[in-house]
């Protein structure tokens, strides 16, 4: 079986473990997890980063650090994960949903201002399967709306989007630099991963001191044991922040692995027909965390069909997201009823993605695209 991910865990992750497992700092302290937060903030562009426990938790704590009430607004993708949504909806905000583009399966910036109401406190933007969200439209509405940016680069570490700069020229910016809060998730399938393991990260230094606390159960600092506010423990360790750092030194190696991955593939499999491959928009650079496709109905396939039929064939994939808008937890909370969203509809019927992790060897991309030659072939023959 070629799995859908395995990671590479090849530079200094065992040295940095072991040296933290002798040092006794094992929780949440110790030299690695200072320098993870700080080398990390540095590499987006930020000024601080709070290292939690997963990305769920930093968006948690990213929407709660924003103070978002009942009432309040957050527009949105319904083409993301649950915990985009989960995040406001805790906080008692509503999010508002906003359709995906075809190309980029990134939120469609120009459905954004449409969508935006006197309620409207924060944008969320969701950069998809390494591919960045066009930055330029959202950061313009943030400012002309006073509006927060939430940025969610769990996909897209490293990747970089073209945009204004201060002198009037472009310049190109890494995703993680655009949010009032940034967060990411260091999971196993994620380019940088800490096993389970997540990062909130700002420059402003109220909303970092705010992140900090949310992210430890609201001690305060004055007076231990003492609270006037709830919240969970979203701690992170040093152990955890061991394997972190041996990524970030050598991460321009881990984005040349990824690209190289998405060039394999999409040289093998431009050829076919009834697919649609990742695209590199000209003002992104994208890091192609996972290499996803869009069948098209003319195949007869959908991606569930094809997905069993890979998997026969010993190729583990996994479906696209499913929309916020088609989940049966928001529509129990009346959200959502009644909306449609018809590019997100699409992609997550037709839509999934192949083995890319950064352990898959050329021998494995050649397996991978002859298996889907041999689905798409095999129903374009049924369908002759
Ligand atoms: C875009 C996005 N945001 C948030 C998360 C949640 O991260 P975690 O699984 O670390 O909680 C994921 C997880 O894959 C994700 O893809």
């Amino acid at each position: 079986m070629i799995h859908v991910n395995e990671p590479l865990l090849d530079g200094n992750e065992q040295t940095y473990v072991a040296e933290a497992i002798s040092s006794g700092w094992i929780s949440h302290a110790g030299k690695f997890l200072k320098r993870f937060e700080q080398d990390w903030a540095a590499y987006c562009g930020q000024q601080h980063g709070i290292a939690v426990s997963n990305g769920t938790a930093a968006l948690q704590v990213a929407a709660r650090a924003l103070n978002l009430q009942q009432g309040d607004e957050v527009i949105m993708p319904t083409f993301t994960i649950i915990s985009c949504a989960l995040a406001i909806v805790e906080c008692g905000a509503t999010p508002v949903l906003v359709d995906a583009d075809p190309h980029t399966w990134c939120m469609d910036v120009s459905q954004l201002e449409a969508k935006i109401t006197l309620r409207t406190k924060a944008i969320m933007v969701v950069h998809i399967y390494g591919h960045p969200v066009e930055m330029q439209p959202v950061l313009e509405l943030a400012k002309k709306y006073q509006l927060a940016i939430i940025e969610d680069a769990a996909e897209a570490h490293g990747a970089q989007c073209l945009v204004n700069d201060a002198s009037g020229g472009k310049a190109w910016q890494r995703c993680g630099s655009f949010g009032t809060l940034s967060t990411f998730s260091f999971y196993a399938n994620k380019i940088v991963t800490t096993g389970e393991g997540g990062m909130v990260l700002t420059s402003d230094d109220a909303l970092a001191a705010r992140s900090r606390e949310l992210a430890n159960m609201c001690f305060q600092s004055e007076r231990r044991f003492y609270h006037t506010e709830l919240s969970g423990n979203f701690r992170f360790t040093n152990l955890q922040a061991a394997l972190g750092v041996a990524q970030i030194e050598r991460i321009e190696t881990i984005l040349q692995r990824k690209r190289w991955l998405s060039k394999a593939y999409t040289q093998r499999l431009a050829r076919l027909k009834g697919i649609q491959l990742p695209v590199e928009k000209p003002w992104a650079r994208s890091v192609f965390w996972m290499y996803g496709l869009v069948l098209d109905e003319s195949t007869g396939l959908d991606a569930a069909t094809f997905a069993k039929e890979l998997y026969a064939l010993g190729i583990e994939t996994r479906p696209f997201f499913l929309g916020m808008h088609e989940q049966p937890v928001f529509h129990q909370r009346s959200l959502f009823v009644g909306e449609h969203y018809p590019v997100a509809e699409r992609i997550a019927k037709q839509g999934l993605y192949l083995p890319s992790g950064l352990a898959i060897t050329a021998m494995q991309v050649e397996a991978v695209c002859a298996a889907v030659s041999q689905v798409l072939v095999k129903h374009a023959e049924v369908a002759a």
